[in-house]
């Protein structure tokens, strides 16, 4: 809204008061001059819920055009939350136009355009996970948790009378699997997964990062069941973000944030990630705002193990038993996750260049040539150690750490 805008709003505002006449503004999203806040009532209209998606396919379709079983039906609405009316419909349009049937196959058009919706705001990303728990190495604490926690998200688990589960906080520095994690979280659960980026929710006009975090919470709370992935949640904190020069807006945002997760019913499942604990605010670390907080350790000999055997089967499916797994374990102290899998892609190379396939010695000398992150970030890892020593954080792998 431009100044001159604005003002006339302001004056007009003056002129009304002593009126019984409203002014009503309509608007997509929440973009309110400041100067206007105070004499401005928000109401929100929130997106349809199930209830109203399956009685906008009841008006939209006659059952004929709907070639679905009840499940099916189900999952049409799951993909559908998220969507406004008029994108719901143009999306079912279109489909009916094309194929004049909606069979299963067409579930998928519709969590593409949802996908698409998500994209737009830029700090949303929206991911239908493929990887389960098998794809991480190690762990073995967190996994159990988690397996525990299998059927957390049924109806059954609700009339057991258990609560949803709220979230974790997963703790570690790079590459030790925590977005891994994240995605292999959604997966056991088969839900949905929202993508935060952090560093971009922070907006440079004034009361865009609060209306940013609500639009968040409520369109998580509108796909819910589904798992919030905020990751590296300490960059929102650290001070190369610029943002963070506004300390006041850091502030309402990480309140608004931490109320809905305090608050929040339906069952969103948050995950957040962080790298760096001296960045984040006493208060996000506070035992009840998260189920469990983990953190994730470099991993020790028999991880790394584990590690080099799920990414050596992904890539080699059938040549498993020729590689000397405990020999490269072996040489790869300090080496995370994501250095194993990097040096395993690096070996491939040497071999590919000579043209003969890959073998352990490949690898071996690819692990030659890495530095792992680790022998510069000996203090953050320390730190981390010793304030999950203090029992603040439970270990991702219980197993005590073994050699490294
Ligand atoms: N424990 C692990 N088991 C298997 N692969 C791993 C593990 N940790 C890391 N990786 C590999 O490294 C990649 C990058 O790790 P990532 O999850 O992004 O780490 P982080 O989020 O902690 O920085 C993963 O996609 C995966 O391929
Ligand atoms: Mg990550």
């Amino acid at each position: 809204m431009d100044e001159t805008t604005v003002r006339q709003l302001r004056n007009l505002d003056r002129q009304l008061r002593a009126t019984r006449k409203t002014l009503i503004l309509l608007a997509p999203v929440l973009e309110l001059p400041l100067e206007l806040e105070d004499r401005v009532t928000v109401l929100s209209f929130p997106l349809p819920d199930a209830a109203e998606i399956r009685e906008l396919l009841t008006q939209l379709l006659p059952p004929e055009r709907l070639q679905l079983n009840p499940e099916g039906v189900e999952q049409l609405v799951a993909a559908g939350l998220g969507l406004t009316r008029d994108r719901l419909r143009q999306v079912l349009a279109r489909i009916i136009v094309e194929k004049e049937t909606i069979r299963e196959t067409d579930i998928a058009t519709v969590l593409e355009a949802k996908q698409q919706r998500i994209r737009q705001t830029e700090y949303l990303e929206f991911f239908a996970p493929n990887l389960g728990l098998t794809a991480i190495g190690g762990m073995d604490a967190l996994k159990g948790w988690l397996q525990q926690r299998q059927r957390a998200f049924t109806a059954e688990a609700r009339d057991y009378g258990l609560p949803h589960p709220k979230g974790v906080l997963l703790l570690g520095i790079q590459g030790t699997g925590k977005s891994l994690c994240a995605k292999a979280i959604a997966h056991l659960w088969r839900l949905p997964l929202l993508r935060l980026d952090v560093g971009r929710l922070f907006g440079s006009l004034v009361g865009q990062s609060e209306n940013r975090t609500r639009q968040v919470t409520q369109l998580a709370e509108t796909i819910a069941p589904c798992v919030l992935w905020i990751d590296e949640i300490d960059k929102a904190f650290a001070g190369s973000n610029q943002a963070a020069a506004d300390a006041g807006t850091t502030q309402r945002v990480t309140g608004t944030l931490l109320t809905w997760m305090q608050e929040k019913t339906a069952p969103v499942f948050v995950v957040a990630t962080a790298n760096n604990l001296t960045a984040l605010p006493p208060e996000l670390l506070r035992k009840g705002r998260f189920d469990e907080i983990f953190f994730i350790d470099l991993p020790n000999a028999a991880e790394r193990q584990e590690i080099f055997r799920v990414h050596l089967e992904r890539l080699r499916p059938h040549r498993l038993r020729e590689f000397e797994v405990a020999a490269l374990a072996e040489a790869t102290p300090n080496f995370s996750g994501a250095e194993i899998e990097q040096a395993v892609i690096e070996g491939m190379y040497r071999a590919f260049g000579d043209r003969r396939d890959v073998a352990t010695a490949d690898i071996l000398a690819a692990i030659q040539d890495t530095y792992p992150l680790a022998s510069t970030a000996r203090e953050q890892i320390q730190a981390l150690q010793a304030w999950a020593a203090q029992g603040r954080a439970r270990l991702a792998s219980e197993v005590f750490p073994g050699p490294p």
